[in-house]
């Protein structure tokens, strides 16, 4: 079964052509970043515009890479939500008009459950297990049983781990996407130099950042007031050592409450090295196993998208030319129409 994906849910252009779930033959993702970075996030109409502008680009050039035709592809995966309205709407377009034309499925895929399944595009973790979701948008923790089944344990109350990054660095003037530059600039700082809040600890499996992030910016604010210089390495090491330690913490509690061995950690913040070795030198000390997807999966891409839809059409086979975009479908939602 060889499946063509397109993703455009936010800022990445991406298409993929995955044989059987688990071989990539070919992906290509076009980055908007630099544009969105110049106005400090992403501007919604102005990502719709820029897939409208190449999404066909995306799609011969992975054509081209996996040296095959459209006469070789059996079905189309496409992002069907969550997402930005008008961004999911250019893929789920073109996705469509490729579907009905060559006359084969059309999958619509949730891009929460491409998240997870990106890890088994490289690894084949068995169930059941326990999956962190941690993006720009979602900080979550589900368990799943069976293949499609997925039970949401925890979610964040407020901000999501990403967004909390991306709102610091805006703070500090780092720039936009701010995980990977607040990682690379806490590389030279001192984890314990500020102590900033764990938020809702002891409480359930629920998260909260929101909090964090305002103690991180009255921390710059009461340095600023009293003129002292800003220690922004110490400022981002000791953030990301208060998301570490609350992620790790949660985890395992899950993990623990719901006798799990193995444990996915993935979305945009799981391209977090410092995170990843953290997390899976405080797994092994428990005998768990963590499973992250490879550093380039981790953030938005179709490859995800491919994986996930093989998974789909082999547990559920659903799928329907009537499918319209679901810019807030949630984890649990397996309804396509
Ligand atoms: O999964 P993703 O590409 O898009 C969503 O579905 O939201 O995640 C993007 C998020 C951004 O908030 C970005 O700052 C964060 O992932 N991110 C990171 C890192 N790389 C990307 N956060 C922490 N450390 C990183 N190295
Ligand atoms: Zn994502």
């Amino acid at each position: 079964m060889i499946i063509l994906a397109i993703e455009t849910s936010c800022d990445e252009t991406a298409c993929a052509i995955v044989q059987d779930g688990t071989t990539l033959l070919g992906h290509t993702l076009l980055s908007q970043m630099s544009t969105h970075n110049r106005y400090g996030g992403v501007v919604p109409e102005l990502a719709s515009r820029m897939h409208t502008e190449s999404i066909h680009t995306v799609i011969y050039k992975t054509l081209q890479k996996s040296a095959l035709s459209f006469q070789d592809i059996n079905a189309i995966a496409v992002t069907q939500g969550p997402g930005l309205e008008g961004a999911l709407l250019v893929g789920m377009a073109a996705a469509k008009t490729m579907a009905v034309s060559l006359n084969i499925p059309l999958i619509s895929v949730n891009h929460l459950h491409g998240h997870i399944y990106s890890v088994f595009l490289t690894q084949k973790p068995r169930l059941p297990f326990i999956a962190l979701l941690i993006s720009g948008g979602h900080t979550q923790l589900i368990l799943v049983k069976k293949h499609f089944h997925f039970e949401l344990l925890g979610q964040t109350r407020d901000d999501a781990v990403g967004e909390a990054f991306d709102k610091i660095a805006r703070y500090l003037k780092l720039g936009y996407p701010g995980g990977p530059v607040i990682e690379e600039t806490a590389k030279n700082g001192d984890p314990t130099a500020f102590k900033f809040p764990r938020a809702m600890k002891h409480d359930g499996l629920d998260f909260s950042f929101s909090g964090l992030k305002t103690a991180v910016i009255q921390q710059i604010m009461a340095l600023e007031e009293s003129k002292k210089t800003i220690p922004i390495a110490d400022i981002c090491a000791s953030f990301q050592q208060a998301v570490i330690d609350i992620l790790i913490h949660k985890s395992l509690k899950a993990a623990r409450s719901h006798h799990i061995e193995r444990v996915l950690v993935t979305g945009g913040v799981s391209a977090n090295q410092t995170l990843i070795s953290e997390m899976t030198h405080a797994f092994k000390e428990k005998g768990l196993r963590l499973y992250s997807p490879p550093l380039e999966y981790c953030t938005d891409n179709a490859a995800m998208i491919g994986i996930a839809a093989h998974f789909q059409m082999k547990h559920q086979k659903e799928w329907s030319y009537r499918a319209s975009v679901k810019p807030g479908l949630g984890i649990c939602d397996l309804i396509r129409r």
